[in-house]
C-alpha cells in the first residue's frame, strides 16, 4: 500500500526518535536492528520516519486511520507527539496486544523536542500475513 506522506514541507529534522524493532529481520531484513536511532523533523509522522529509515511497518490503509496494522507502544516522548484523536483511538482498539501507551504510528505527528522512543511489535506483520484467505 502507497504511504500517504505529510503534504507540508517539514524544517529540519532535530528530534530523536529511536525504534526498538522486536521483530528486526520482519521489519528490516536485518537481525541485528534490533534499534534504529533516527532525526525526525517536527510534522512529520512515526511512520513516515520509520520507512524512510527502513523499517517497514505494515500500513495496510495508507495511513489514512482505518486500520490498526501501524500500531506501536510509545515508550517514551508520549508528549512529544500530536494527541491522539478520536478516530484513532476508536481505531487503535483494533490492535492486538493493546496497551495504555498504544498508538498507530501513521496518526502521531512529532511536535515536541524529543527524544522519542517507540516499540514496534512484532506481531503488526503477523497479523496482516496470516489472514487466512
Ligand atoms: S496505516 Fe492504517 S491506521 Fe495507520
Amino acid at each position: 500500500m502507497h504511504l500517504r506522506h505529510s503534504d507540508h514541507d517539514h524544517g529540519p529534522a532535530t528530534v530523536e526518535v529511536v525504534f526498538h524493532i522486536e521483530d528486526p529481520v520482519g521489519l528490516t531484513g536485518d537481525e541485528d536492528k534490533t534499534e534504529v536511532r533516527t532525526m525526525a523533523a517536527k510534522g512529520e509522522h512515526l511512520l513516515e520516519v520509520a520507512v524512510e529509515h527502513g523499517i517497514n511497518i505494515e500500513h495496510a490503509c495508507g495511513a489514512v486511520c482505518a486500520c490498526s496494522t501501524c500500531h506501536v507502544y510509545v515508550e517514551q516522548g508520549m508528549d512529544d507527539l500530536s494527541e491522539a484523536t478520536e478516530a484513532e483511538e476508536d481505531r487503535v482498539e483494533e490492535a492486538p496486544g493493546l496497551q495504555i501507551n498504544s498508538r498507530l504510528s501513521c496518526q502521531c505527528e512529532v511536535e515536541g523536542d524529543g527524544p522519542i522512543v517507540v516499540r514496534v511489535p512484532a506481531w503488526n506483520r503477523n497479523a496482516v500475513k496470516e489472514v487466512p484467505h
